[in-house]
């Protein structure tokens, strides 16, 4: 399974996952083999990106284990949660009053599914819906800071006050002028301004909300301070940034580095780690920083790596706390040929190999075009 930017889709090419509207429907099931009107749909939708079945690892006897990937939170769950936060915020949109129970309940659910998962990585964090990123955004901090929670050993107690902070961080943007929130270009100064506004708009409009509790409120008061003092609304400093914020910030940076939009491909998990990483002290509380990377697969199963020894090998299994050394099944050897069942390579074993590269989904997609499983997957299309 691969993510292919919308841009970078061809006919034949055969789709993992369902994909959505933004109001929960289904558009094009799993298995579908693309033709170009559908291309042309997807890409008229603003989708950014799709998953796509993997040609360069159909052929492994793992490609079960590589299809399963397993997540922290259902797909059906995360579109069912986007579809209630999109629901309630265009409805405090139309009539000004804010409905607390939808993202009470919302809340609620992903965290129930989160503690469900222990130990579980986060391997795919996007949601495959049209033009959602706001409220798709909303979900994946509200799941991020879960698990984040649950591993800094919350109790359920505190695990409700931070996922419902979580989820209504950014809450305040509904009172930002569209066209400064949606503006494609550099904000003016002014802009800027008024766009910062929106912790402190969030957090007024949250404190009056007698069922959300005051600290959830302060999540959106605080989620832009930065650990050195240099972040605002109010530049609070290290421990004087309430925790619960100080988690969401880091989920809100690194799902936002990761995310694909119509206009930028997101990030790779390796970059977006060593981003992050640069970011301890300054941005971010370093130990809770450390606690949320240790859950997040920074090669996710399914990613197509050169290592040191010229050899192309595609992730099979990843360990928390041992991300950097995954294992691997090598699909092409160093001389560029493919292999029908290469060697499987444990770096935690192995510990003289690399990982030299990992290939963006587009250079992918062109190693695959050559590949015989893609040509016959074209000629089913015609
Ligand atoms: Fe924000």
């Amino acid at each position: 399974m691969q993510k292919v930017s919308t841009k970078h889709l061809h006919p034949g090419m055969v789709l993992a996952r369902n994909i959505f509207s933004t109001d929960g429907i289904l558009l094009l099931s799993a298995d579908t083999v693309l033709n170009s009107t559908q291309i042309e749909r997807l890409q008229h939708f603003n989708l950014p990106s799709v998953y796509i079945r993997n040609p360069l690892t159909d052929q492994l006897t793992d490609k079960d284990m590589l299809d399963t990937i397993p997540e922290v939170v259902r797909e059906e769950t995360r579109v069912q949660a986007v579809q209630v936060v999109q629901t309630a915020f265009q409805n405090f949109s139309a009539n000004h009053r804010l409905e607390s129970q939808p993202f009470k309940d919302t809340a609620e659910f992903l965290m129930k599914e989160v503690i469900e998962n222990p130990g579980a990585m986060v391997h795919l964090t996007d949601i495959r819906t049209c033009d959602g990123y706001t409220f798709g955004h909303s979900v994946n901090v509200c799941v991020l800071s879960t698990l984040t929670g649950i591993q800094l050993g919350y109790n359920r107690f505190q695990l409700k006050e931070l996922s419902l902070g979580a989820l209504l961080h950014d809450a305040g943007k509904m009172l930002i002028p569209k066209e400064i929130l949606t503006k494609a270009g550099p904000l003016t100064v002014s802009e800027r301004k008024s766009m910062e506004q929106h912790p402190t708009l969030g957090f007024d409009l949250l404190r009056r909300q007698r069922d959300i509790p005051l600290v959830s409120a302060h999540v959106a008061f605080q989620h832009h301070e930065k650990f050195n003092g240099t972040g605002y609304t109010r530049g609070l400093k290290g421990v004087h940034i309430h925790e619960y914020a100080r988690i969401v910030a880091i989920a809100d940076v690194y799902d936002a580095i990761t995310s694909d939009r119509p206009y930028k491909e997101g990030s790779l998990p390796h970059q977006a780690y060593e981003v992050m990483l640069s970011l301890a002290n300054t941005h971010f509380d370093p130990i809770i920083l450390r606690t949320f990377l240790n859950q997040i697969a920074i090669y996710p199963v399914g990613s197509i790596v050169r290592l040191t020894t010229g050899e192309i090998a595609v992730v099979t299994k990843v360990i928390p706390g041992l991300q950097t050394r995954p294992a691997l099944k090598v699909i092409f050897d160093a001389s560029g040929s493919k292999l029908e069942n290469g060697p499987e390579i444990d770096l935690a074993q192995q510990l003289t190999i690399f990982i030299d590269k990992v290939f963006t989904a587009a250079e992918v997609v062109k190693i695959s075009l050559g590949n015989m499983y893609f040509n016959q997957s074209l000629r089913q299309a015609q």
